[in-house]
């Protein structure tokens, strides 16, 4: 008997939470598990005295979902995948949805929806963020996809999915094809970035201005309740509170190398590939390296000289402090928001991007009252250029200018590293010039390479010059085309 809204395989933790999720908004959810002792354990434990049912087999899930079918796996990313949805297809009919609520890398899916649409089945990649906590009480919810799929996925996504402050729910339809999956990436990628500028801010405190982590956890409770509210801050305050057995703060005792799992990363390669400048994702990626090379850096401390520093009187530095914070993550969103652009561009995709910036409200790392802020600048203008250019956003850069290269100053010269905050002035600062150094660059290539240049006062010709009066006549891409 067709009974259930949704099918959903993989019963490792996340699979589980979304699962009772759904049951609490009144969905009728069948399990799966390779290993059936998952599923039988699952019921008769978790699920118990819950509308929820179990599945035997690929047969008996697929016979048991309401149509359009809807499969949702939440299995390791990779081939386990692939696998899944070969098992699927011999159950399924034209129409029926395979969601992959995974992890998987966004190429992936790009191919699984083409290969899917020529069978005539749906396909969704959906980024599902928040974690163990978010799945079980609302996740932020990324669908991608075939668009078809949508009408009949959108009840159950937003009936599960976390609430943002003024109710709306924190998952809207992203685009095609792998493009809910790519902007799962972007998150990943900004969230690495939001954490490594609270945590240069962290530095900058503590040796900067000799701040106790009292003092600090004081400060981020306040920042937490002006425009720089959002989890990342509030975690920080409490994690700077947080005492040891000892009555000292527990975090100064942790060991200073950052892992990685590769979100970030995948990030930034994929900026380079698109030839986008997300520079502070990038920063704060390479800044995760540095720091876990922590020998060389014990070396180093003992033999590479820095400046004399001093303490600098915190009572006027502590608000720039929260300004350059603010208008780093302005930038960092910009450049975000700039990389999913160009994806969209050279996929073809129809982003969404209030929408985005909705999903990101609420449920994941990088929730903040901030995002609400991008997300009228894309309601207001849909295809806005650059967030920059959002009145809100340069008001709001231009207000922060003085303080944000105060604090650099500062941290410059009593040799703070800052390569996120720093990066995000740099970017500022070269976006704004109309007239950036790559002129002399252009002289350079063509002077020992025969690049060739054009002239302001005649884009799209290319020109060689004889620079030397040894020079040749053929321009490399006379050869190198
Ligand atoms: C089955 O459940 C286990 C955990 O109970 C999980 O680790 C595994 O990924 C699940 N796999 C499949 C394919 O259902
Ligand atoms: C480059 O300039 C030198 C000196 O003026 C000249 O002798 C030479 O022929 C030029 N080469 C070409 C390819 O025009
Ligand atoms: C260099 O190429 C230009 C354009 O093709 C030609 O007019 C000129 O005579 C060439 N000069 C030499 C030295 O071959």
């Amino acid at each position: 008997m067709a009974t259930a809204d949704i099918g959903l395989i993989g019963l490792a933790v996340m699979g589980q939470n979304l699962i009772l999720n759904m049951n609490d908004h009144g969905f009728v959810v069948c399990a799966y598990n390779r290993t059936q002792a998952k599923v039988d354990h699952f019921l008769a434990n978790e699920a118990k005295d819950s509308q929820i049912i179990g599945a035997t087999s690929i047969e008996d899930l697929c016979s048991k979902l309401k149509r359009p079918r809807k499969v949702m796996m939440l299995v390791k990313a990779g081939s386990a995948v692939d696998s899944f949805i070969d098992q699927l297809l011999p159950f399924l009919e034209q129409g029926d949805i395979i969601i992959d609520g995974g992890n998987s890398h966004f190429p992936d899916s790009v191919r699984r929806a083409k290969t899917l649409a020529e069978k005539g089945i749906l396909f969704v990649g959906s980024g599902v963020s928040g974690g163990e906590e978010g799945a079980r009480f609302g996740p932020s919810l990324m669908p991608g996809g075939n668009p078809q799929a949508w009408p009949f996925i959108k009840p159950i996504f937003q009936a599960i999915a976390a609430k943002a402050p003024d109710g709306a729910p924190c998952c809207d339809w992203v685009g095609e094809e792998g493009s809910g999956h790519y902007v799962k990436m972007v998150h990943n990628g900004i969230e690495y970035g939001d954490m490594q500028l609270i945590c240069e801010v962290y530095q900058i405190m503590k040796e900067g201005l000799g701040m106790s982590s009292d003092e600090m956890a004081d400060t981020f409770e306040e920042w937490n309740k002006g425009k720089l509210d959002s989890f990342l801050i509030e975690i920080t305050r409490d994690i700077l509170r947080f005492k040891d057995e000892d009555g000292t703060a527990l975090v100064e005792k942790i060991r200073d190398t950052a892992g990685q799992k590769g979100t970030g990363k995948w990030t930034g390669i994929d900026s380079l590939d698109r030839g986008i400048p997300v520079s502070l994702i990038g920063e704060a990626v390479y800044a995760r390296c540095l720091s876990s090379l922590k020998d060389e850096r014990t070396r180093a401390s003992k033999i590479l000289v820095g400046p004399t520093s001093q303490v600098v009187d915190k009572s006027d530095f502590l608000d720039a402090l929260g300004e350059a914070l603010y208008a780093a993550k302005i930038v960092s969103y910009a450049q975000g928001f700039m990389l999913m652009r160009q994806a969209a561009s050279d996929y073809g995709w129809n982003l969404n991007f209030a929408g985005i910036a909705l999903m990101w409200r609420g449920g994941c790392i990088i929730r903040s009252a901030f995002l609400g802020k991008i997300k009228d600048a894309y309601t207001v203008n849909p295809s806005l250029e650059n967030l920059l250019f959002d009145p809100f956003f340069t008001e709001a850069t231009a207000t922060a200018q003085s303080a944000w290269r105060k604090v650099i100053a500062m941290a410059v010269t009593q040799g703070i590293p800052t390569p996120a905050l720093s990066t995000s002035l740099n970017f500022y600062d070269g976006l704004r010039h109309e007239m950036l150094p790559a002129n002399l660059l252009q002289a350079q290539r063509d002077y020992f390479g025969a690049h060739t240049y054009e002239l302001l006062s005649n884009p799209g010709t290319h020109i060689h010059t004889n620079w030397t009066g040894k020079g040749g006549n053929v321009s490399s891409t006379n050869y190198d085309a």
